[in-house]
């Protein structure tokens, strides 16, 4: 009689092997100053210094979309959740875009301007491409999963705040723009920090390996985790750039852009 015998527990836990250092093969096609995935090892480094970050002070717009978001989403980091941080995390970079048009055409006569402030109005579309494979990403796993969307809460509501997201990002713009890049600031960086946690709070996800029709145009990840982990940085240098204008001049200027 044949019968079958499970191997018996391990009774030191194996030492999990050093992440590699080596990068994944990056988007084919899709080419981008955020299509240069990060290798395992580079992403946990990344996750670790988010997880330790001091707290960011975040301003009370920010706050309010943090709260509210909170109250649409009790269960807190899930896949739903961040599709829904994704679908809304575009948006002040469809403003800025739009404001770097008219201020284009404000100044049509001047083309150095023009030019300068054309760098941002690439800077804003690459940065709004790049939260576009974001969503893609994080939508695709829900329909996977099977999450059923709740009409009012997971469709109607993240687009209604789109709107008054993109109308806020716009005025703060056009009016002060460091406000809007504050704002933006606060956001990505709640984003990164989510993520961080996210992937922190499920070790399993290190054994899901990420099968994606996205990953011609995100970069080769093997796991769910380095997936994550490489969003969360995306999100980083979506800040970084935020943080930089602000500091350099939040204003398009003739001198600097
Ligand atoms: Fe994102
Ligand atoms: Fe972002």
């Amino acid at each position: 009689m044949s019968h079958t015998v499970n191997p018996p527990a391990p009774l030191i836990a194996p030492e999990r092997t050093p992440a590699s250092t080596e990068r994944p093969e990056a988007p084919t096609s899709y080419e981008s100053c955020f299509a240069i995935p990060q290798s395992p090892a580079e992403l946990r480094e990344h996750q670790a210094r988010y997880l330790a970050m001091p707290t960011y002070q975040y301003g009370i717009p920010a706050r309010l979309l943090f709260w509210t978001a909170g109250k649409v989403f009790p269960q807190g980091r899930s896949f739903e959740f961040f599709a829904f941080v994704e679908l809304v995390a575009r948006v002040p970079y469809m403003a800025w875009e739009h404001v770097g048009h008219i201020a284009q055409t404000q100044n049509h006569r001047d083309h150095e301007f023009d030019r300068k402030i054309q760098d941002r109005v690439l800077l804003a579309r690459d940065e709004q491409d790049n939260e576009f494979w974001h969503l893609l990403i994080m939508e695709e796993i829900c329909e996977k999963a099977g999450y059923r969307r709740r009409w009012f809460f997971d469709r109607v509501f993240p687009q209604l705040l789109s709107v008054i997201y993109y109308h806020l990002s716009w005025l703060l713009y056009a009016v002060r723009p460091k406000w809007s890049y504050k704002l933006n600031s606060d956001f990505e960086d709640h984003a990164m920090r989510q993520y961080a946690a996210f992937v922190d709070e499920h070790p399993e996800f290190d054994e899901t390996p990420w099968e994606s029709a996205y990953r011609g145009d995100y970069g080769w990840h093997v796991t769910v985790g380095d997936m994550l982990r490489q969003v969360a940085w995306d999100e980083e240098q979506h800040k970084a750039h935020s943080e930089d204008f602000i500091r350099r001049g939040a204003r398009f200027s003739r001198r600097n852009g």
